[in-house]
């Protein structure tokens, strides 16, 4: 589908707003994150909207970096615009004519009122100043029965309860991330930016020391290891409800 960026409101890459660069963070990630876990995760989140989303829909990615998670959900978009306030996250972003880049940030999203059907924040929105004002102008963005979709690193993970000293160690030297957030600070927000029939789905709950998850993947074939962190998720998912290592989730716009 052809985008009619008029129709939208948007004004592309003319805004006065002041570049955000990803800060490289002091949290170290293991090799089985950066090789199988990232890759699962954001599949799952396009897995997630999939669920809840007809095809064709105008879709709004916050925080979209390089706009490559366009192609977890190539099935359900129409079009697909990628917003960042970083420069240099836009630089890869391809374009094409369904696909388009937009500069800027979701505390003041530059585009007209209810132009959306899906308005997505996949690890963007503990990044973000205020998540508040993004979530109010989220929901100005989306059309009536248009979804919010949230994939954040859960603070509640089973993890950081038992190991909580050494979490909230890791969470002061994180210069990455403004927010740490757990499902009911989401579902909080959410409501008071008056979305409804708000669901979650955690996941990831296959969390190791960094040294282990080395150990394992330079061990095990991928292919094993994701088919390990489903039946983890099957299993844990049951005893922790809510704690895995991450979680997504929706809600509407009536
Ligand atoms: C961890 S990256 C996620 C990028 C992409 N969604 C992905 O999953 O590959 C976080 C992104 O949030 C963006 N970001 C930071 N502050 C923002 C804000 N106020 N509004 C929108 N995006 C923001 C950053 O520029 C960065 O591209």
């Amino acid at each position: 589908m052809h985008i009619n960026t008029d129709s939208l409101g948007v004004k592309i890459k003319h805004l006065p707003q002041k570049n955000w660069e990803l800060k490289k963070g002091a949290i170290s990630v293991s090799n089985l994150t950066f090789k199988v876990k990232w890759e699962r995760i954001t599949s799952k989140l396009g897995g997630f909207i999939a669920l809840y989303c007809k095809e064709n829909a105008r879709i709004l990615d916050v925080g979209a970096g390089d706009g490559s998670f366009y192609s977890y959900i190539e099935k359900v978009f129409g079009y697909y615009i990628g917003l960042d306030p970083s420069v240099k996250m836009l630089a890869g972003f391809k374009e094409n004519i369904s696909k388009r880049a937009v500069q800027g940030c979701a505390e003041n999203l530059p585009v007209a009122d209810g132009k959306f059907d899906i308005l997505i924040f996949n690890s963007s929105l503990d990044h973000c100043m205020d998540p508040d004002a993004a979530l109010r102008e989220a929901r100005r963005a989306l059309n009536a029965g248009g979804r919010i979709f949230i994939l954040l690193t859960n603070k509640g993970a089973w993890y950081k309860k038992i190991f909580g000293t050494y979490a909230k160690k890791m969470r002061d030297i994180d210069v990455d991330h403004n927010f740490h957030f757990t499902f009911k600070d989401i579902k909080v927000l959410l409501e008071k930016n008056n979305f409804h029939d708000v669901r979650v789905r955690s996941f990831d709950f296959l969390r190791l020391p960094v040294s282990v998850e080395n150990i394992l993947q330079k061990t095990i074939p991928n292919g094993i290891m994701l088919k390990i962190m489903d039946f983890f998720d099957h299993i844990m998912g049951k005893i922790f409800t809510n704690k895995g290592g991450s979680f997504m989730c929706t809600g509407v716009k009536i």
